[in-house]
Protein backbone atom coordinates (compact mmCIF):
# COMPACT_ATOMS: atom_id res chain seq x y z
CA UNK A 1 0.00 0.00 0.00
CA UNK A 2 1.90 3.30 -1.07
CA UNK A 3 0.87 6.93 0.27
CA UNK A 4 1.02 9.12 -2.89
CA UNK A 5 -0.29 12.47 -0.95
CA UNK A 6 2.08 15.24 -2.05
CA UNK A 7 4.50 15.84 0.86
CA UNK A 8 5.23 19.46 1.52
CA UNK A 9 8.67 20.16 1.78
CA UNK A 10 10.83 22.92 2.91
CA UNK A 11 14.34 22.75 1.00
CA UNK A 12 17.32 25.15 3.05
CA UNK A 13 20.33 26.09 0.66
CA UNK A 14 23.38 28.25 1.09
CA UNK A 15 24.61 27.92 -2.64
CA UNK A 16 24.07 27.23 -6.41
CA UNK A 17 20.80 24.92 -5.95
CA UNK A 18 21.55 22.05 -8.32
CA UNK A 19 19.37 19.87 -6.02
CA UNK A 20 16.88 22.60 -5.17
CA UNK A 21 16.77 22.54 -9.27
CA UNK A 22 16.51 18.48 -9.76
CA UNK A 23 13.69 18.51 -7.27
CA UNK A 24 11.77 21.07 -9.20
CA UNK A 25 12.24 19.60 -12.26
CA UNK A 26 11.03 16.19 -11.07
CA UNK A 27 8.00 17.99 -8.90
CA UNK A 28 7.55 19.44 -12.44
CA UNK A 29 6.77 16.56 -14.94
CA UNK A 30 4.92 14.67 -12.41
CA UNK A 31 8.11 12.37 -11.37
CA UNK A 32 7.78 13.17 -7.58
CA UNK A 33 4.38 13.86 -5.81
CA UNK A 34 5.88 16.89 -3.28
CA UNK A 35 5.06 20.79 -2.56
CA UNK A 36 8.41 22.91 -2.60
CA UNK A 37 6.38 25.26 0.04
CA UNK A 38 9.40 27.21 0.57
CA UNK A 39 13.35 27.56 0.22
CA UNK A 40 15.23 29.80 3.08
CA UNK A 41 18.89 30.41 2.27
CA UNK A 42 21.14 31.48 4.59
CA UNK A 43 23.13 33.16 1.93
CA UNK A 44 21.86 36.54 0.07
CA UNK A 45 23.77 35.83 -3.04
CA UNK A 46 22.96 32.28 -3.38
CA UNK A 47 21.61 31.29 -7.02
CA UNK A 48 19.23 28.61 -5.25
CA UNK A 49 17.21 31.78 -4.93
CA UNK A 50 16.81 32.66 -8.70
CA UNK A 51 16.26 29.03 -9.10
CA UNK A 52 13.20 29.40 -6.58
CA UNK A 53 11.62 32.52 -7.23
CA UNK A 54 11.85 31.39 -10.92
CA UNK A 55 9.91 28.23 -10.04
CA UNK A 56 7.61 30.82 -8.46
CA UNK A 57 8.63 28.79 -5.03
CA UNK A 58 8.65 31.34 -1.81
CA UNK A 59 11.94 32.23 -0.66
CA UNK A 60 12.95 33.27 2.94
CA UNK A 61 16.20 35.00 2.64
CA UNK A 62 17.73 34.40 6.41
CA UNK A 63 21.15 35.87 6.15
CA UNK A 64 21.73 39.42 7.47
CA UNK A 65 19.48 41.21 10.19
CA UNK A 66 17.21 44.39 9.29
CA UNK A 67 20.60 46.47 11.01
CA UNK A 68 22.68 45.07 8.65
CA UNK A 69 24.57 42.71 10.95
CA UNK A 70 25.24 38.79 10.16
CA UNK A 71 22.54 36.97 11.51
CA UNK A 72 23.35 34.75 14.53
CA UNK A 73 22.43 30.80 14.37
CA UNK A 74 19.74 31.28 16.96
CA UNK A 75 17.99 34.20 14.88
CA UNK A 76 18.07 31.77 11.93
CA UNK A 77 16.39 29.49 13.52
CA UNK A 78 14.15 31.21 15.20
CA UNK A 79 13.00 32.62 11.71
CA UNK A 80 13.34 29.33 9.89
CA UNK A 81 11.24 27.20 12.15
CA UNK A 82 8.63 30.00 11.86
CA UNK A 83 8.22 29.83 8.03
CA UNK A 84 7.65 25.99 8.32
CA UNK A 85 5.00 26.58 10.34
CA UNK A 86 3.57 29.64 8.27
CA UNK A 87 4.26 27.20 5.15
CA UNK A 88 3.26 23.98 6.45
CA UNK A 89 6.00 21.73 6.04
CA UNK A 90 6.01 18.02 6.55
CA UNK A 91 9.39 17.40 6.12
CA UNK A 92 12.78 19.34 5.35
CA UNK A 93 14.97 19.10 3.07
CA UNK A 94 18.86 20.29 3.79
CA UNK A 95 19.94 20.44 0.13
CA UNK A 96 23.31 22.43 -0.16
CA UNK A 97 22.94 24.10 3.22
CA UNK A 98 26.28 25.10 4.48
CA UNK A 99 25.61 25.77 7.99
CA UNK A 100 25.36 22.94 10.89
CA UNK A 101 21.80 22.89 12.55
CA UNK A 102 21.34 22.75 17.07
CA UNK A 103 19.85 20.31 18.58
CA UNK A 104 17.18 22.58 19.58
CA UNK A 105 16.09 23.21 16.40
CA UNK A 106 16.21 19.63 15.05
CA UNK A 107 14.01 18.64 17.65
CA UNK A 108 11.27 21.02 17.13
CA UNK A 109 11.39 21.00 13.22
CA UNK A 110 9.42 18.72 10.66
CA UNK A 111 11.24 15.67 10.28
CA UNK A 112 14.83 16.83 8.26
CA UNK A 113 17.08 15.22 6.23
CA UNK A 114 20.31 16.18 4.89
CA UNK A 115 22.29 15.48 1.11
CA UNK A 116 26.33 14.72 1.91
CA UNK A 117 28.88 14.09 -0.98
CA UNK A 118 30.67 10.60 0.67
CA UNK A 119 29.59 7.59 1.58
CA UNK A 120 28.28 7.83 4.87
CA UNK A 121 29.83 6.78 7.82
CA UNK A 122 32.88 8.04 6.07
CA UNK A 123 34.27 11.77 5.58
CA UNK A 124 31.69 13.59 7.81
CA UNK A 125 31.95 17.16 7.02
CA UNK A 126 34.05 19.58 4.51
CA UNK A 127 36.67 18.74 1.75
CA UNK A 128 35.52 14.83 1.39
CA UNK A 129 36.44 14.32 -2.32
CA UNK A 130 39.91 15.06 -1.19
CA UNK A 131 40.04 13.19 1.31
CA UNK A 132 38.94 10.69 -1.03
CA UNK A 133 41.65 10.83 -3.23
CA UNK A 134 44.15 11.09 -0.65
CA UNK A 135 43.25 7.86 1.23
CA UNK A 136 42.92 6.34 -2.56
CA UNK A 137 39.55 4.78 -2.22
CA UNK A 138 38.17 2.70 -4.76
CA UNK A 139 34.75 4.06 -4.70
CA UNK A 140 32.85 7.41 -3.44
CA UNK A 141 29.70 8.67 -3.68
CA UNK A 142 27.12 10.55 -1.92
CA UNK A 143 24.23 9.65 1.09
CA UNK A 144 21.32 10.78 2.71
CA UNK A 145 20.41 11.05 5.78
CA UNK A 146 18.17 11.95 8.89
CA UNK A 147 19.02 15.10 10.31
CA UNK A 148 20.58 14.03 13.99
CA UNK A 149 22.65 16.41 16.61
CA UNK A 150 25.62 14.57 15.47
CA UNK A 151 27.15 16.15 12.38
CA UNK A 152 26.04 14.23 9.36
CA UNK A 153 25.66 11.09 11.43
CA UNK A 154 22.06 10.36 11.43
CA UNK A 155 20.25 7.40 10.03
CA UNK A 156 21.55 6.92 6.45
CA UNK A 157 18.30 6.40 4.35
CA UNK A 158 19.97 5.98 0.64
CA UNK A 159 23.11 6.41 -0.88
CA UNK A 160 24.70 6.06 -4.34
CA UNK A 161 28.18 4.91 -5.31
CA UNK A 162 30.82 5.49 -8.04
CA UNK A 163 33.99 4.14 -8.76
CA UNK A 164 36.99 6.52 -8.78
CA UNK A 165 39.18 6.27 -11.49
CA UNK A 166 43.02 6.54 -11.84
CA UNK A 167 42.26 10.05 -13.49
CA UNK A 168 39.86 11.76 -10.75
CA UNK A 169 40.76 14.58 -9.21
CA UNK A 170 38.64 16.67 -6.31
CA UNK A 171 36.52 18.63 -9.40
CA UNK A 172 36.12 15.68 -11.71
CA UNK A 173 34.92 13.74 -8.47
CA UNK A 174 32.74 17.00 -7.58
CA UNK A 175 31.16 16.88 -10.76
CA UNK A 176 30.45 13.46 -10.49
CA UNK A 177 29.16 12.86 -7.62
CA UNK A 178 27.31 15.99 -8.27
CA UNK A 179 24.91 13.89 -11.00
CA UNK A 180 24.22 10.99 -8.58
CA UNK A 181 22.96 13.39 -5.60
CA UNK A 182 20.84 14.92 -8.75
CA UNK A 183 19.32 11.25 -9.01
CA UNK A 184 19.42 10.14 -5.60
CA UNK A 185 17.38 13.65 -4.10
CA UNK A 186 14.70 13.03 -6.01
CA UNK A 187 14.20 9.08 -5.63
CA UNK A 188 14.84 9.18 -1.93
CA UNK A 189 11.69 11.82 -1.98
CA UNK A 190 9.85 9.63 -4.08
CA UNK A 191 10.24 6.90 -1.64
CA UNK A 192 9.31 8.75 1.21
CA UNK A 193 6.56 9.73 -0.22
CA UNK A 194 5.43 6.58 -1.47
CA UNK A 195 5.84 5.02 2.04
CA UNK A 196 9.15 3.21 1.31
CA UNK A 197 10.99 5.37 3.45
CA UNK A 198 10.44 6.83 6.53
CA UNK A 199 12.38 10.34 7.23
CA UNK A 200 10.84 10.37 10.92
CA UNK A 201 12.08 8.71 14.24
CA UNK A 202 11.59 4.47 13.14
CA UNK A 203 14.65 2.77 12.75
CA UNK A 204 15.08 1.73 9.10
CA UNK A 205 16.61 -2.01 8.55
CA UNK A 206 18.58 -1.31 6.03
CA UNK A 207 20.72 1.01 3.18
CA UNK A 208 19.58 1.32 -0.75
CA UNK A 209 22.58 1.58 -2.65
CA UNK A 210 22.79 2.10 -6.41
CA UNK A 211 25.62 2.45 -8.70
CA UNK A 212 26.54 5.11 -10.91
CA UNK A 213 25.50 3.06 -14.15
CA UNK A 214 22.64 1.46 -12.63
CA UNK A 215 19.98 1.67 -15.69
CA UNK A 216 16.88 1.52 -12.48
CA UNK A 217 18.54 4.65 -11.57
C1 LIG B 1 26.19 19.15 -2.78
O1 LIG B 1 27.32 18.52 -3.30
C2 LIG B 1 25.87 18.63 -1.40
O2 LIG B 1 26.20 17.31 -1.22
C3 LIG B 1 26.74 19.49 -0.55
O3 LIG B 1 26.69 20.76 -1.14
C4 LIG B 1 26.46 20.61 -2.53
C5 LIG B 1 25.30 21.49 -2.92
O4 LIG B 1 25.17 21.65 -4.29
N1 LIG B 1 26.30 19.46 0.83
P1 LIG B 1 23.96 22.48 -4.89
O5 LIG B 1 23.90 23.82 -4.15
O6 LIG B 1 22.72 21.69 -4.72
O7 LIG B 1 24.33 22.69 -6.34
Amino acid sequence: MTNTKPLNIAVLVSGSGSNLQAIIDAAKVGKLSVNIVGVISNNADAYAIERARFANIPVAILSHNPNGTRMKMATFEHHAYNQFKKWGADLVVLAGFMRIVTADFIQKSPPMINLHPSLLPYYKGLNTHERVLKSGDKQHGCSIHKVTPQLDGGQILTQAVLNVKANDNAESLKQRVHRLEHKLLPLTLDWITKGLLSADNQTLPYILQFKENDQTF
